[in-house]
């Protein structure tokens, strides 16, 4: 074993974090748990996946469920496409796989929304494999103790960093090795003010004196931001919603009837509307405007209570009881609206 290797384990064993689904032996948890963890912080995963856990215990229970009430379960996580492909690879196992998740990274790999840093966090953890992994907690911790220049976001410095993981993995105890990293990520070796007193890599940190150069990453693009309106159409205790298509940003979640728009107050969107969605409005006031960054963009999104006027029959708008919409799985904005319409109603 490695110096590095044997400091990151005997730190891990005084100072792992108690996080709920390392008291699994199913590999099923372990495989949630990383799902969950992509690009979001362990505080925020923790009640989710312990819902999650609790209404789909096994992967046949998550195979049989309908998407609506995947999604519904994993509202307010964001990044939908997890949740969905969850649910899709939970199918997939039961036909393929007996029901079973395959320990080998390439099997693992080719189920939906597995790709290498999870598939070699599932095969060190929860089968035992010596296989490293690079998440953004890792790429930070070998950036810094090797003074990695190249930047970490780019092919060669993936490779870089990737390589040294595998370099340090104690035969044995990759799982160990692979968490205590990404413990050691989220708690000490911190993106801004590391606490480097503490680190037991300390005395091996070649940027010690100026962590905070470490990792070098591509300029950041601009985001840009966008507008949209929404229209709330509320008739005998119904509102009406529109179910957004399986793929993209959302996908298989519920909306209000909304168009992007240039500015919030120049387009003919209620002619957009009809077009869109065969529906004829009239715009009667303003119930809310909303802010909200995404990862490539930023949005202002304004609802408007809306008369309707005629309507055809078109495929993908839903008549909801305004008690059920909690029922509907929502990103936030909607989610929003849609609670100020039912303290409206009290
Ligand atoms: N981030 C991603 N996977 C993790 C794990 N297994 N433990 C702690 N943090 C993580």
């Amino acid at each position: 074993m490695s110096d590095f290797s044997d400091r990151i384990l005997g730190w891990y064993h005084q100072h792992a974090r108690a996080l709920p689904w390392r008291g699994h032996v199913d590999a099923y948890a372990v495989w949630v748990s990383e799902i969950m963890l992509q690009q979001t912080r362990v505080d925020t995963v923790i009640p989710y996946f312990e819902r999650w856990m609790q209404r789909f215990p096994t992967i046949s229970s998550l195979a049989a469920a309908t998407q609506q009430e995947v999604l519904s379960l994993w509202e307010g996580l964001g990044y939908y496409s997890r949740g969905r492909n969850l649910h899709k690879a939970a199918q997939v196992i039961m036909t393929e796989f007996a029901g079973q998740l395959p320990g080998e990274m390439d099997q693992l790999r080719r189920l939906p929304g597995i790709g290498r840093y999870t598939a070699a966090a599932i095969a060190s953890i929860a089968f035992r494999q010596d296989v490293a992994t690079l998440d953004g907690n890792l790429r930070r911790v070998f950036s810094r103790v090797f003074d990695v220049a190249t930047p970490a976001d780019t092919p060669a410095g993936e490779e870089i960093l990737w390589n040294l993981a595998g370099e340090h993995l104690p035969p044995g105890h990759a799982g160990d090795y692979n968490q205590a990293l990404m413990d050691l990520g989220a708690t000490v070796c911190l993106p801004r003010k590391p606490l480097c007193l503490i680190c037991p890599l300390g005395g091996l940190c070649q940027s010690r004196t100026q962590p905070e150069s470490r990792p070098v990453l591509k300029p950041k693009k601009l985001v840009p931001h966008r507008f949209k309106l929404a229209a709330v159409v509320v008739q005998d205790d119904r509102v009406l919603l529109a179910l957004r298509p399986d793929q993209g940003l959302l996908g298989g979640l519920w909306e209000f009837p909304a168009i992007e728009v240039e500015t919030l107050s120049g387009d003919d969107w209620v002619g957009t509307m009809a077009t869109r969605y065969g529906i004829v409005l009239r715009q009667v006031s303003q119930l809310a405007e909303i802010q909200h960054a995404y990862t490539h963009f930023t949005l202002t999104e304004v609802a408007w209570v809306c008369e309707l006027i005629s309507s055809g029959n078109q495929p993908g708008l839903e008549w909801v009881a305004r008690d059920s919409l909690g029922t509907y799985p929502m990103g936030k904005v909607d989610r929003a609206i849609a609670k100020k319409i039912q303290r409206q109603e009290k």
